[in-house]
């Protein structure tokens, strides 16, 4: 099972000296067709917010890349897509549903979670409590190991020296993140989290579930001057997971595909007493 997946392209911006991410695009289109992948995952942010009429015209020129691809995409909605345009407009652009989604990959299966990506500057993303039933009914559902995607990560990691979320941290993941975490951790069946929104790669292991970032196709922080060109690919193969991220900002991270509930987690320690 092989998914290609690309995040924050963040095409367009009122910098009209910005690096054009488009040839990053097509290029990952073509190489995710050359190589017959089951899936193109498109994790959110693939605009930077203008105004309507630019985000329209934008959005519509990264379908129009993604519409070479043959097989089956999936399109996140990221912070900065909803800025200016509704679900309807990426679902109409796009040609691909606007909202969760459980898609049959065989001996696994990728849950597409949309909860509210809308910023509001002033406290934050929305909880995510009314989506996280639809989260826990699909994994109730069926009893292959799962990958969630979503734009926004819920791992809780730290982002001490991250450009945009050092000292913003809260607008870097949901509020209620330990709830979906524990949400997810009680039938036992997630295997891996993937996200982007957060522009570096990383990976952290919470209760036995892998939760991955991938880097952002435009960004430049971790590669000072140039941008990163990132992108990466999944390979879940007999119970081992691959994922390798392509471009400036290379990594190859290898693991178990297993779902959480196959080994036992141990609650932490209490607190040690102090004198
Ligand atoms: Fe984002």
């Amino acid at each position: 099972m092989k998914i290609a997946i690309i995040t924050d392209i963040h095409y367009g911006g009122p910098d009209p000296g910005a690096f054009d991410v488009r040839a990053v695009v097509d290029k990952f289109v073509h190489w995710a067709q050359r190589l017959e992948v089951d899936l193109l995952l498109d994790l959110g942010d693939r605009i930077d917010e203008v105004d309507r009429t630019t985000d329209l015209a934008n959005a519509g020129e990264l379908a129009r890349i993604f519409a070479r691809f043959p097989g089956k995409r999936v399109h996140l909605r990221g912070n900065h897509d909803v800025v200016n345009l509704s679900f309807g407009d990426h679902e109409a652009l796009f040609g691909t549903p606007a909202g969760h989604q459980a898609i049959d990959l065989g001996e696994t299966r990728l849950l597409v979670w949309q909860p509210s990506v809308l910023l509001d500057r002033a406290v934050g993303f929305p909880e995510t409590q009314p989506e996280l039933r639809w989260l826990s009914r699909a994994l109730d559902d069926d009893a292959r190991p799962a990958i969630i995607a979503s734009h926004i990560p819920v791992s809780g990691a730290s982002m001490i020296s991250n450009y945009y979320f050092e000292h913003n941290d809260d607008f870097a993941t949901y509020p209620d993140h330990a709830a979906v975490r524990s949400a997810i951790a009680d039938g036992g069946r997630v295997a891996m989290w993937l996200s982007g929104h957060v522009h570096w790669n990383s990976i952290t292991q919470v209760a036995g579930i892998r939760h991955l970032t991938i880097q952002s196709a435009s960004e430049q922080f971790t590669t000072m001057p140039d941008p990163a060109c990132a992108y990466g690919l999944l390979q879940v193969d007999k119970s081992i997971a691959r994922l390798e991220v392509f471009g400036r900002d290379p990594v190859t991270w290898e693991f178990p595909f297993v779902p959480s509930g196959d080994r036992r987690w141990p609650q932490p320690r209490p607190r040690v007493p102090r004198p």
